[in-house]
């Protein structure tokens, strides 16, 4: 469920005016309220970081959306407030910053602390693929390890170039589909969602790529409101954390929406229904991609006859697996067994 995306600095931040409009307000604000103010003798940009860094472990923050520790966050949040890239050169790293600007990243620290927003809500940008997307809390931050996958093609099992129809069920953000579409150069996508709101977010994502002709958002429970196609490629990102463990999550998550992360008791219930279904739904030659992350065990528990090839990440991640077409359609009848059908 959690790995991780760092922006990206292909393309230029700062699209979008500074949140905080005025920072001596927001100082005045930050003194009213009683939050901490940074100490004077901090001054530059590497300061900064190395302080928000520090107050976000002592308050014990949890990472993994999008960042995986303290100093990533702390640089985010940082760049965010100063309208500045991610990767600046190490050099500005000694710059020093006005006392409004001062005033500006301390309180998006001091927010991130009091709220237990992961950053990605605070700043309403997340990046995966290389992509950037507005994301607020009607959307999971984009994170899955996924990804990189994405961008090599899934070869061997795929040729890119081959490739013109792609379905993502469970699209949240629409960030796999988005980048599913910037990949595969000649490829459609269908992507779908039960969620309206997060349909929404997709919608506002696709027009930010310009991408409206290719990508095609869908209303549905899973398969139920799609037309019958066949697609080369399937990929989800579905909700799969059991009961149990989201008792255990870290207050960060329940931020996002629950129906983003879980599934039923065991955490495998959509997971399972879509292995019924997407038999009927791939090319001969297609791939069934998914995301189960923790329930991968009970997956291969509950299934031991199926062959499930579990993908393996150079930027870190687990439990994403990949089934072709005739893989999936042989085992179909043990799934809605499963499923009482
Ligand atoms: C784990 S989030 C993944 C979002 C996005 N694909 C990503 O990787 O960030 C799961 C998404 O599945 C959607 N969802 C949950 N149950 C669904 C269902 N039965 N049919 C379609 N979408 C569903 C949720 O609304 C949520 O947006």
């Amino acid at each position: 469920m959690a790995t991780h995306y760092l922006t990206d600095d292909r393309q230029a931040v700062g699209r979008r005016p500074c949140v905080l409009q005025s920072a001596v307000d927001v100082l005045a604000k930050t003194e009213a309220d009683g939050l901490t103010a940074i100490p004077e003798e901090l001054r530059t940009l590497g300061d900064l970081i190395r302080w928000g860094a520090s107050r976000f472990n002592a308050a014990g923050l949890s990472f993994g959306h999008g960042t995986e520790n303290a100093f990533d966050e702390a640089r985010v949040l940082l760049c965010h407030a100063l309208s500045l890239r991610f990767r600046f050169a190490d050099d500005y790293l000694a710059a020093r910053l006005t006392g409004d600007e001062r005033a500006a990243v301390c309180a998006l620290f001091e927010e991130r602390i009091a709220s237990r927003k992961p950053a990605a809500y605070l700043t309403h940008e997340a990046w995966f693929a290389g992509l950037p997307f507005y994301v607020d809390e009607r959307v999971l931050v984009p994170r899955s390890p996924m990804a990189e996958w994405i961008e090599r093609g899934f070869a061997p099992w795929l040729e890119a170039e081959e490739v013109d129809r792609v379905l993502d069920l469970c699209t949240g953000s629409g960030c796999i589909a988005i980048a599913c579409a910037a990949h595969f150069d000649n490829a459609e996508v269908d992507a779908t969602d039960i969620s309206a709101d997060a349909l929404e977010v997709a919608r506002q994502n696709v027009v930010r790529h310009d991408l409206q002709d290719w990508v095609h958002l869908f209303k549905s429970d899973l398969f139920d409101d799609l037309p019958v196609e066949q697609y080369q490629l399937i990929v989800s990102n579905p909700p799969y954390v059991s009961a149990d463990e989201m008792q255990g999550l870290p207050d960060e998550y329940r931020h996002e929406p629950e129906i983003g992360l879980l599934a039923d008791k065991q955490g495998l219930e959509v997971v399972v229904r879509i292995l019924a279904q997407a038999g009927d739904y791939l090319t001969e030659d297609g791939i069934l991609v998914m995301e189960v992350g923790n329930s991968e065990e009970m997956l291969v528990e509950c299934f031991p006859e199926v062959p499930f090839t579990w993908l393996e990440f150079e930027r870190g991640g687990q439990g994403v697996f990949l089934l072709e077409a005739a893989q999936v359609r042989e085992c179909q009848s043990v799934f809605a067994a499963a499923l009482g059908r």
